[in-house]
């Protein structure tokens, strides 16, 4: 009992000296800040087979914000953590787990921790303006054999929860250099894709 309350206490100020907020404060952060995304809900969605016959591009979308549970879902969906090992929703050669995943929207754009579940602040914008949707994804790899495969599973595990979930969705290899010049990616690193997602309008 006195060893249960010890972890408790640790893990209270743990949480006070790094606080990461929630989403609805999401709007009120600065560049740099974190937010803990919901969990993902991993028993859901509609079956497999019925995903895949209802996978389309859609290009119109509802100027309505995505919810919370959606954004999480998407996320984990795109390059989550599924196992206990650290392996992801994608796989990726020899476990390289070489794609950096971006949320583009009105509360500007983010990079997603898929270890921790979290979004960091990278870009203090209105985003969904960008890319007329409430939501893109913004996927980065290097330029090696096999990275443009990652990242189109990646966006193909996306299609199917956009497909899940009832969300219009389309990869566009023409949105790559709408922020080219304002997201610092990690060395070796671009754009390849960028996936407006929302309600379809
Ligand atoms: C690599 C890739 C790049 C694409 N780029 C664009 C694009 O720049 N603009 C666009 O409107 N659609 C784009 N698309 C969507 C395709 O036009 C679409 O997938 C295709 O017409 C088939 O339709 P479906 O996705 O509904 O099956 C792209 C798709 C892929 C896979």
């Amino acid at each position: 009992m006195k060893m249960h309350m010890t972890i408790v206490m640790a893990l209270a100020a743990a949480l006070f000296l790094f606080p990461a907020l929630s989403l609805p404060d999401a709007a009120k952060a600065a560049t740099g800040d974190v937010i803990a995304l919901p969990p993902p809900d991993k028993t859901g969605g509609m079956p497999l087979m019925k995903a895949l016959n209802e996978r389309k591009s859609r290009r119109g979308f509802k100027d309505e914000a995505i919810a919370q549970k959606d954004l999480s879902n998407l996320l984990w969906a795109a390059f989550g953590v599924n196992r206990s090992d650290g392996r992801r929703t994608a796989p990726t050669a020899r476990n390289s787990q070489q794609v950096e995943v971006y949320a583009a929207m009105g509360t500007g754009v983010w990079r997603y921790d898929g270890v921790k579940h979290t979004l960091t602040k990278v870009l203090d914008r209105d985003a969904s303006k960008d890319f007329g949707a409430p939501l893109t994804l913004i996927y980065a790899a290097p330029g090696g054999l096999h990275d443009a495969m990652h990242v189109g599973s990646v966006y193909q595990n996306v299609g199917l929860y956009c497909a899940s979930a009832g969300l219009a969705n389309v990869v566009k290899a023409t949105g790559v250099d709408i922020l080219k010049n304002d997201l610092t990616l990690s060395a070796g690193y671009e754009i390849r894709i960028v996936h407006p997602i929302g309600k379809p309008d």
